[in-house]
């Protein structure tokens, strides 16, 4: 009578086993799970509609984004792949090419646009390219006209790199465009996508104070930049750090020479390493910094078609005309509410 009895009692150890065993694998899959759609993770760096711009950015930043921004070393060895990669470079050296020494052509102040646009434009609200194609062309109110991209490029060519525009059949214009294009391809038109341009910052309540911002710059930049701002040059013509004002700066018909595009950029992105999401100064700080440095001597661009329609100049446009009686220096510096008060239809306008 002794068969059967054997077998038995092992049951419930293997029963125990396999529930074990169950159990792990749920877990290991829960956890995955949790990882890849959990509100823990990273967010996805493209295509999330524009109101996501207005609230706080979501943890994460785009040095470590679910969805990278595509690799140009992924591209294959064809003639486009090619000019793509070319425009990456040009972006990312451009004093390489189009320098005072420029192997290409001597065309523009040593600057690269990857020192404005960061990691080639790639990075969450550091002037990024990211959503250039779904939006382009568009119309602009500073120019009047309808641009496309390449007319913006070589905008940031002629007042970003105070420098001359490149002729639209050159081989660099067009791999710059390519570049640029070929990130923004598979983003929706009329889409934006988040971390694009630059990030929201609250107006203060009074002027930005270029006294108070000289003490920023001294602590927080000046250590790269300079104590005239003139950057650190390299070898090749090309900058180490890029100079802030001077010579070899932006002029004042470029982007940044408005304080409260300059105050969005630095809030994001500098000191150096700094991120959206890991910003390193209070916004007093960076206002006031951006206020010193537009403060400072830089190279002059004249513009008299700009703003052909002067009442759609921002709020913070640092030259008259105005169609209104606030000041230039209110202009320039704040306090910017009241003027926008004066012109609800510029609040949301670039
Ligand atoms: C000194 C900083 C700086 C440099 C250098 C610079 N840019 Fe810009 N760029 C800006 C700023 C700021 C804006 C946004 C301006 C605005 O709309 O007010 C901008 C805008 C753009 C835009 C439009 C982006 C959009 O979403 O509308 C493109 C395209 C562009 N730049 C390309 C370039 C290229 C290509 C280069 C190099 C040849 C370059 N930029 C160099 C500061 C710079
Ligand atoms: C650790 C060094 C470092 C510090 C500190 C630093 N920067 Fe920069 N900054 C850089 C580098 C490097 C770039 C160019 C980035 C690139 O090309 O990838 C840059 C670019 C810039 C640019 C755009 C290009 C230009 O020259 O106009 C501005 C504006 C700027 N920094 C402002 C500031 C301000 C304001 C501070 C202080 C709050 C600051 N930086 C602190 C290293 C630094």
């Amino acid at each position: 009578m002794k068969p059967l009895q054997d077998p038995v009692p092992q049951l419930p150890q293997l029963a125990w086993v396999l529930m074990l065993l169950t159990a792990v694998v749920g877990l290991v899959v829960g956890v995955v799970l949790v990882q890849l759609y959990g509100p823990a993770g990273p967010p996805p760096a493209v295509a999330q509609v524009d109101k996501a711009q207005q609230g706080p950015p979501p943890a994460g930043s785009y040095h470590r984004p679910a969805t990278p921004a595509p690799d140009t070393a992924l591209l294959p060895h064809s003639a486009a792949g090619r000019e793509i990669r070319y425009g990456r470079a040009l972006v990312a050296r451009t004093a390489h090419y189009l320098g005072p020494r420029g192997v290409v052509a001597p065309l523009t102040n040593g600057m690269n646009c990857q020192n404005c646009h960061l990691q080639a434009g790639t990075q969450g609200f550091a002037n990024n390219y990211l959503a250039v194609a779904a939006t382009y062309p568009k119309r602009r109110a500073r120019s009047g006209t309808v641009e496309g991209i390449a007319k913006r490029v070589n905008d940031c060519l002629e007042r970003s790199l105070n420098g001359r525009a490149l002729p639209d059949s050159s081989r660099e214009l067009r791999a710059i465009v390519a570049y640029i294009k070929w990130l923004g391809q598979g983003i929706p038109k009329g889409r934006k996508v988040y971390g694009t341009g630059l990030i929201k910052l609250p107006y203060l309540d009074r002027a930005a104070d270029p006294v108070i911002g000289k003490a920023v710059f001294a602590s927080k930049c000046q250590r790269c930049h300079g104590p005239a701002g003139q950057g650190q040059l390299l070898a090749d013509g090309g900058y180490q750090y890029p100079p802030l004002w001077g010579p070899h700066s932006y002029n004042d018909g470029a982007g940044l020479f408005r304080v409260s595009s300059l105050a969005r950029y630095v809030k994001a992105a500098m000191p150096f390493g700094a991120t959206f999401d890991h910003p390193q100064l209070t916004n007093e700080q960076a206002w006031d910094v951006a206020a010193f440095i537009n403060s400072q001597p830089r190279p002059h661009l004249p513009t008299p078609h700009d703003w052909p329609d002067s009442s759609r100049k921002p709020v913070d446009h640092p030259v008259g005309p105005y169609t209104d009686s606030f000041s230039e220096r209110q202009h320039k510096f704040g306090p910017y509410q009241p003027i926008e008060n004066a012109h609800p239809m510029l609040a949301n306008a670039k």
